[in-house]
């Protein structure tokens, strides 16, 4: 294939994405591209959870509530977003690390990360 018609597949690829992440979750666009908007360029928060959060919130390691797995999670999310948010953000029971590990998120990203994690898990 010609580099032009990757480039042009690459394009309309990345398009589909985007149209298919702003319409999940019953999230309206406008919503949806509000939160995108406040993530870097290209932050891809699934990825974010492998590289950083997996390792503790898969296995269950040390008490961590485990992805995917709604009595962990619901519990957590009963606390409400802000209070996931911040002590994501801060740490948690000197057991859950600040910044989950991740030291090159931002908050906006932290939260992102949250959030995928509870649609993951409880919705
Ligand atoms: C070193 C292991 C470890 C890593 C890495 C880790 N966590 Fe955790 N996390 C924990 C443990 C353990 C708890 C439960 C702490 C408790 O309830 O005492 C927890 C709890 C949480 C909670 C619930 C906090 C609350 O208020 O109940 C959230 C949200 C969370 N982690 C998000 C993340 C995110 C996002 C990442 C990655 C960016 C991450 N964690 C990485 C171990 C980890």
């Amino acid at each position: 294939m010609k580099l032009k018609n990757l480039v042009k597949t690459g394009v309309a690829l990345s398009g589909l994405i985007l149209a298919s992440v702003m319409t999940v979750g019953g999230v309206s666009a406008d919503q949806q591209s509000l939160t995108l908007a406040q993530v870097s360029e290209g932050f891809d928060p699934a990825r974010t959870y492998v590289q950083s959060c997996s390792a503790c919130h898969n296995s269950g390691a040390a008490g961590a509530p485990r992805l995917g797995n709604a009595d962990d999670w619901s519990a957590r999310a009963e606390k409400g977003l802000e209070t996931l948010y911040e002590n994501t953000i801060n740490g948690y029971n000197n057991i859950m690390p600040p910044k989950g590990m991740c030291f090159t998120c931002s908050d906006d990203e932290l939260k992102a990360v949250v959030d995928y994690i509870l649609a993951e898990s409880v919705e």
